[in-house]
Formats: structure tokens, sequence, C-alpha cells
């Protein structure tokens, strides 16, 4: 099932939105991690800069044929190399392969979804023990210029109590503020 409002504005205009080093920076995406997940690859806004800064790969997901195919072309160009392609449903049937396989799993722009703990759970299942789940998403504020309804759209706290929920604990820097217009919560699944 495609999640609610997930489509996309065009390409260019959606990349004016966001300040993905700035993003990638705070939310400690780096060369610490190896394999990673990441849930829907739209324009692979992230997916390019994300493969370069980890060790290992970096395996993305979407839903739509035309996003894969347009990251693939873009990593394609940009000698990135490092990147498997899924076109799947992951609400339906989540990231596959083994639990406890990634160092980290990114849930950007996404937790306006229908069964949020569902995405979670998942998210924290494919973890290894100590390692991470990445969630950014659009600030709580009618003024962004984008993003999901207000109905739908969660605020930061809601996120942290659903991943509670799913079984993840918030790494100690709490919320982080990402401008121009969004917040990043990293969660840790707990060690053994
Ligand atoms: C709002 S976009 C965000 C894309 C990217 N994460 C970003 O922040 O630039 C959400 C993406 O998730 C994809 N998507 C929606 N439902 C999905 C599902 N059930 N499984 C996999 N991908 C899905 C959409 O096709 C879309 O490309």
């Amino acid at each position: 099932m495609k999640l609610r409002e997930s489509g996309m504005p065009e390409e260019a205009y959606w990349e004016t939105l966001l300040d993905v080093p700035l993003i990638l920076e705070r939310l400690e995406i780096n060369q610490q991690l190896r394999d990673v997940v990441e849930l829907g690859c739209g324009y692979g806004t992230f997916t390019l800069p994300v493969a370069k800064r980890i060790s290992g790969v970096l395996t993305t997901f979407d839903i739509e044929p035309e996003m894969v195919e347009r990251t693939r072309q873009r990593a394609a160009q940009a000698g990135v190399s490092n990147v498997l392609y899924v076109v799947g449903d992951v609400f339906a049937d989540g990231f596959g392969g083994e639990p406890a396989s990634k160092d980290a799993c990114l849930l950007f722009n996404i937790l306006h979804c229908e069964q949020p703990v569902r995405l979670l759970a998942e998210a924290a299942r494919v973890v290894r023990s100590s390692d991470f789940v990445h969630v950014l998403h659009w600030r709580f504020d009618p003024a962004t210029p984008r993003g999901p309804s207000m109905n739908i759209r969660p605020r930061p706290e809601l996120i942290v109590n659903w991943a509670k929920e799913a079984g993840l604990v918030s790494c100690p820097e709490g919320i982080l503020d990402l401008p121009p217009w969004h917040y990043g919560i990293r969660f840790q699944r707990p060690g053994i």
C-alpha cells in the first residue's frame, strides 16, 4: 500500500526544501555505519549522499518504480555503486532479510503514515542491538512550504512515544532542529 500523502512535488523544488549535508551531519550518518536500509528513496535526495558517507551498502526501497529508476540513474551518473535498489512495499512486506542485520534504518518524511508503530517496529527488527533508526520529519508548523496535512502530521514527542512502543529508545541528544523545515530524532535498539 502506498503510504498516505507520500507523493512528491517536482524534484528540483523538493531539493530546495532540505539542507541535506546539515541533516546527515546532525543525524550522525557517517562512516561508522556500514549497512543501512532506507524506506522511500524518492528522487534519491538522501540515497546518494548517504551512500557516499557510509562504509557499507545502502539498500533502498520504494513502492514507485519510477522513483527507483530515477535514483538508480542519478547514482550511476554520480558513480555511486554501493546501493541496492528494491521496488517494494515496505508497509506490507517489511525490509526483508535477517533480523538484526543492519547498522541503521532511515525513515525520512514518512511517519505521518498509517500505523507508524508498525513501521517503527519493522525498523527495530532490522537493526542490530545498539544500532540506529533515524527519523526525519516536517516541523509541526502549518507555515512549512510543504509537508503532510496538519491533522496527520506528528509532533516529535508523539514519534518518541511511538518509538518507545516499538521497543526503541531515544538517543541522548533528543530532538534535533534541522532547519529550515525539519526535525530529526535518532533512536537505538537497546543492547542485550
Ligand atoms: C515523501 S517521499 C520521501 C522520499 C525521501 N525519503 C525523501 O525524504 O526525499 C516518500 C516516498 O516513499 C515512497 N513510499 C510510499 N509508500 C511506500 C511503501 N509502502 N513502501 C515503500 N515506499 C513507499 C513514495 O513512493 C515516496 O517516494
